[in-house]
């Protein structure tokens, strides 16, 4: 049977379909992307400027809640779980149709002292890992396309981080707590995330060998989360980003941007710094573009108002696509101009694994009410025609996303 990739079956389904808006999402998903999301934070929840951008679903298809699913937040103290915070991103998102990415469920950062600074065993340890992905991995079950099981397990050198998972259990935490993911749900997609592995070196050759121990184990991974903290023009280029993304591909596993941002070392940044700013963005859009298993890409966040930059580096900043008056800035339209020429001229074509044809061709339009090939025909939030065109059938690749196949 042939398989064709995510990115040829979105394509096709989204042929003829250009929207004339410029919303990142809409415009992401007619060039063959999955989604254009962004990450959200409780605070700015009360904002209602900001979250009529965050939940209008033509702009971002896909949210990651920035801090209300860590540890910290789930479970401060042993056994006592508290979702309040989660859920407030994760229900407005559901009610605007739109996909999530969960973030995250091991981490040494966000978590809290009593695991931190416990006095554990390998026992104990395992014992509370198990208990803190399950338990939130079930109240999060059917909802979320992707889980970050682990999250930032290097250190800047591609060292594993001497944090109290590896000093206690070694290296085997990680495909331990992703086995202990894929067992609570199924479905979800399974991602090691982490920063600094979007080009060659030390980090990214490490970050493959986490993705190749889970496999080796038994274990499930199915993607990994390249976050992309950038600094204005010194983003790495098209081919550098292109080049790593296969490094992972070539191991079966997809790929995604999933906390990007472009960040001036100096602000208020001028308007040629600005245009430097659209063209790193654009850079790392075009490469997610060039690789047919990159589903996809997240900004952290939309607006400077609520960018975590400042607060981190001294000194840098306006680093997001909206200004902190809630003003789309050159990047926003360079990546919105980029979509749309590759939405109108695609160049991704379908990978088949087998001697079966290579389909270059969209497909003839849908008839209403039955889906022709490719077209899709269920998941969470679609509307649309359940039914295929004969012989056809509808295959659910995830609760998201059904094709007819
Ligand atoms: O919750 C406390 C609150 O009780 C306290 O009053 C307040 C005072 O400062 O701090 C609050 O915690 C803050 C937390 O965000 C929640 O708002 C922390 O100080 C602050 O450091 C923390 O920053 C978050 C950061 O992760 C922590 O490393 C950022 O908002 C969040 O955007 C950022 O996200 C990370 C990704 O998860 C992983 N990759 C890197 C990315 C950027 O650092």
């Amino acid at each position: 049977m042939a398989k064709f990739n995510l990115r040829s079956l979105l394509l096709a389904a989204a042929s003829g379909s250009v929207p004339a808006a410029g919303q990142l999402n809409s415009l992401a998903k007619a060039a063959g992307l999955l989604y254009f999301g962004t990450a959200v934070d409780n605070p700015s929840l009360t904002n209602t400027a900001y979250t009529a951008v965050a939940f209008n679903l033509s702009e971002f298809g896909q949210i990651t809640p920035a801090n209300g699913q860590k540890w910290d937040s789930i479970e401060p103290s042993n056994g006592v779980y508290s979702y309040t915070q989660g859920d407030a991103v994760t229900s407005k998102a559901q009610s605007a149709g739109q996909i999530l990415r969960c973030h995250n469920l091991v981490w040494y950062n966000q978590l809290p002292s009593w695991v931190s600074s416990g006095s554990w065993t390998t026992t104990t340890l395992e014992s509370v890992l198990t208990s803190h992905i399950t338990n939130e991995v079930l109240h999060y079950k059917g909802q979320c396309y992707a889980w970050d099981v682990v999250n930032e397990a290097l250190s800047d050198t591609g060292t594993y981080r001497a944090d109290v998972f590896y000093n206690i259990l070694g290296t085997g935490y990680i495909p331990f707590a992703f086995k202990a993911a894929a067992a609570a749900d199924p479905a979800a997609k399974l991602y090691y995330n982490d920063y600094n592995i979007e080009y060659a070196g030390a980090k990214l050759t490490a970050a493959v060998s986490i993705v190749k121990n889970i496999q080796s184990s038994g274990g499930r991974i199915d993607g990994v989360g390249l976050q992309g903290h950038f600094i204005v023009g010194s983003t790495p280029s098209k081919a550098s980003l292109v080049a790593a993304l296969q490094t992972f591909t070539a191991l079966g596993v997809e790929v995604a941007y999933t906390e990007l941002d472009v960040r001036h070392s100096s602000v208020p940044a001028s308007a040629a710094a600005q245009q430097q700013q659209a063209a790193d963005y654009v850079t790392v859009v075009s490469a997610c573009l060039a690789v047919a298993k990159c589903v996809g890409v997240t900004v952290w966040d939309f607006d400077d108002q609520y960018s975590w930059v400042p607060s981190t580096f001294s000194g840098s900043g306006e680093a997001d696509l909206w200004s902190s008056n809630l003003v789309k800035k050159p990047a926003y339209t360079s990546i919105a101009s980029f979509l749309k020429s590759a939405a109108t001229a695609p160049v991704a074509v379908p990978t088949v694994v087998t001697t079966t044809p290579v389909i270059t061709t969209a497909p003839a339009t849908t008839a209403a009410g039955s889906n022709s090939h490719y077209a899709q025909c269920g998941g969470i939030g679609f509307t649309g025609a359940a039914g295929c065109a004969s012989p056809y059938t509808c295959s659910t690749l995830n609760s998201y996303y059904a094709q007819c196949l």
